[in-house]
């Protein structure tokens, strides 16, 4: 899939964002290690903390697919009432659950509505990061 194809995916997704208490509308598309891609909006909640990410969304979809690791993730979003997106950069958190899927060559992609594009490694947008080696024996780390 092409890089303008997973953003177009991304941006389906996004219409489909339940953004009702922020109006910003967020997609996210992301690509596995088997080419496979999963998609996520925001889902808001009148209870506001319990909203969820569109990255948390697309995470999801892919481990319930059986996908593994993040090869390519794009995320794109902006208010609902403005011409179209911004660079929309994930969230601290939306970081640390991209980390716990990434390798090396994870890339982070995001675009504005004049189609702009900045990548990122996901490495690059959490450096020093708390991650599985943390946590789990060497020989548990992968998967
Ligand atoms: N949001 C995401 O879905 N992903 C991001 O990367 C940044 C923020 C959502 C959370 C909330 O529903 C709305 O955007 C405004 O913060």
């Amino acid at each position: 899939m092409t890089e303008d194809e997973l953003f177009e995916r991304a941006l389906a997704a996004r219409q489909r964002a339940y953004a009702r208490y922020s109006s910003f509308l967020v997609g996210a598309a992301l690509e596995d290690e088997s080419g496979a891609v999963h998609v996520g909006c925001n889902v808001e909640n009148a209870a506001y903390p319990v909203g969820t990410c569109a990255e948390a969304g697309a995470i999801s979809a892919m481990r319930a697919a059986g996908g593994q690791t993040i090869r390519r993730i794009a995320v794109v979003g902006g208010l609902a009432d403005a011409a179209g997106t911004v660079f929309c950069a994930p969230c601290g958190a939306c970081r640390q659950r991209i980390a716990e899927f990434a390798d090396a060559n994870t890339q982070v992609l995001l675009r504005d509505d004049l189609g702009a594009v900045r990548r990122f490694d996901s490495g690059s947008l959490l450096p020093a990061a708390f991650g599985p080696a943390d946590v789990l024996p060497t020989s548990a780390v992968k998967g």
